[in-house]
């Protein structure tokens, strides 16, 4: 195989994704990162670290110091991808509830501006869709496009660990056909260089086939929280201690003892919209189990919201006078953001019933409104406001008011 580094890449979509594939392949080759915002683009010329991967900030601080070599530039200009080997891209794509599928704008309208850049020339880029994609995107936008320096490779790396999943991946994948096969092999060579794991599994496949890969795996990801949320379920309804008979199953070496400790839903960015959009791809296709995952998140969270209402409405007095500290709207103590996250939904269902309620999030502005409740984050007054906590993940700050706290994060370890 041959070594794959010193390359000329670009980058178009600067976000969780865009921004871990940008430092790691930045310390072997020359990166042009392209994002619309220029916020973003100023920070990664000035090598400030903006995020909250903690590797990521380390090699933005070792790269200005010096102590580690680094060739990246931002900009806003997608002009500036003219010449590149490799154009990876890694813009959004949202689930539209209306369409219901993916909305591949941002993707579509980067492939075409792509195409006006580089459609004369003699040298053509290798372009690599790292965005998820519908099952078939690649191949009707190829054809669409009469782009034929098109290759797709999903990406499974965790928001709050992109980089370090980055350089040790569990495995690269790069869908192609035959007269790209070549590419597709480049570019697998190209991430495993850019990896420190010494071994790494690439496996190449169709098109449809690496865009399905990725939506079967989130999905199964998906199925597996539900399970332990739905066994959660059934053992709060009945008094039953869920941790026993969690342990009891996962000790079983084909289950496994990890990803099993309940939650208010699946949520995040991916797994919500990526379970959908499978679904929708399956369109007349049999099934049972796909639909079965997207309705039991909503019955799950459901089922919390009632709890919560009920415990609530157990400390008595009249609802209005009670209020449902919210503690984190985030998915993991961890990340910085939260985009579909359960406990969303579940204070929805909670508001529709009339409750107040505060929200302890320090990703947001003090005294801010957010959907209606008040954001406090003193985290004192927060739990001497609250009646009762509602925590997706518990955290030790509470532990001094842990009987007005209610949560399903049973091992407290992710
Ligand atoms: N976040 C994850 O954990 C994760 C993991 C695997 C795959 N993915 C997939 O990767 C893709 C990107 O996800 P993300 O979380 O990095 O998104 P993100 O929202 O964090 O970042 C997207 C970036 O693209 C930029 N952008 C939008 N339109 C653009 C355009 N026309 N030109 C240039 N830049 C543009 C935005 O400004 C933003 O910086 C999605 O398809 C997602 O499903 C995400």
């Amino acid at each position: 195989m041959r070594e794959i580094s010193n390359k000329n890449i670009s980058i178009v979509g600067i976000g969780y994704v865009g921004l871990a594939l940008a430092v790691l392949l930045a310390r072997d080759n020359k990166v042009t990162a392209i994002d619309i915002a220029q916020e973003k683009v100023d920070k990664i010329n000035e090598l400030i670290p903006f995020t909250h991967d903690a590797l990521i900030n380390k090699y933005f601080v070792e790269a200005k110091n010096g102590a580690r070599s680094f060739n990246i530039k931002g900009t806003t200009d997608i002009s500036e991808c003219a010449g590149s080997d490799f154009i990876i891209i890694s813009t959004p794509t949202n689930y539209d509830p209306e369409q219901n599928y993916f909305d591949c704008s941002a993707v579509e309208s980067v492939l075409r501006q792509i195409n006006d850049i580089s459609g004369g020339s003699d040298k053509k880029p290798v372009i690599v869709i790292k965005s998820t994609v519908p099952i078939g995107f690649t191949e009707n936008i190829r054809r669409e496009l009469n782009m034929d320096n098109i290759i797709h490779s999903p990406e499974f790396l965790r928001e709050t660990s992109a980089l370090y999943d980055c350089l040790y991946p569990d495995r690269i994948i790069v869908g192609c056909n035959e007269e790209t096969s070549e590419s597709a092999r480049d570019f697998a060579e190209l991430m495993k260089n850019a990896a420190e794991k010494e071994i790494i599994d690439s496996l190449i496949m169709s098109f449809s086939e690496s865009e399905a890969a990725k939506l079967f795996a989130n999905t199964f990801l998906a199925l597996r929280v539900s399970f332990f949320n739905e066994l959660d379920t059934f053992a709060e309804s009945k008094g039953l201690n869920s941790a026993n008979i969690i342990n009891g199953i996962c000790k079983d070496s084909r289950i496994g003892d990890f990803y099993n400790n309940p939650s208010f839903g699946y949520g995040g960015y991916c797994l919500p919209k990526d379970t959908k959009q499978l679904l929708a791809n399956y369109d007349k296709v049999p099934e049972q189990l796909i639909s079965a995952i997207v309705c039991s998140n909503y019955t799950r969270k459901s089922f919390i919201a009632e709890q919560v209402i009920e415990r609530a409405t157990d400390i008595g007095g009249d609802s209005g006078e009670i209020v449902i500290g919210v503690f984190r709207l985030t998915m993991k103590t961890d990340s910085d953001n939260f985009r579909n996250s359960s406990v969303l939904d579940v204070m929805e269902m909670i508001r529709t019933k009339g409750f107040n309620m505060i929200i302890y999030e320090p990703v947001l502005p003090e005294g801010s409104d957010f959907c209606g409740s008040k954001v406090v984050n003193d985290i004192e007054v927060f739990k001497k406001q609250s009646t009762l906590i509602i925590a997706n993940r518990f955290d030790p700050v509470l532990d001094d008011v842990k009987d007005k706290v209610y949560s399903r994060d049973l091992f407290k370890r992710e």
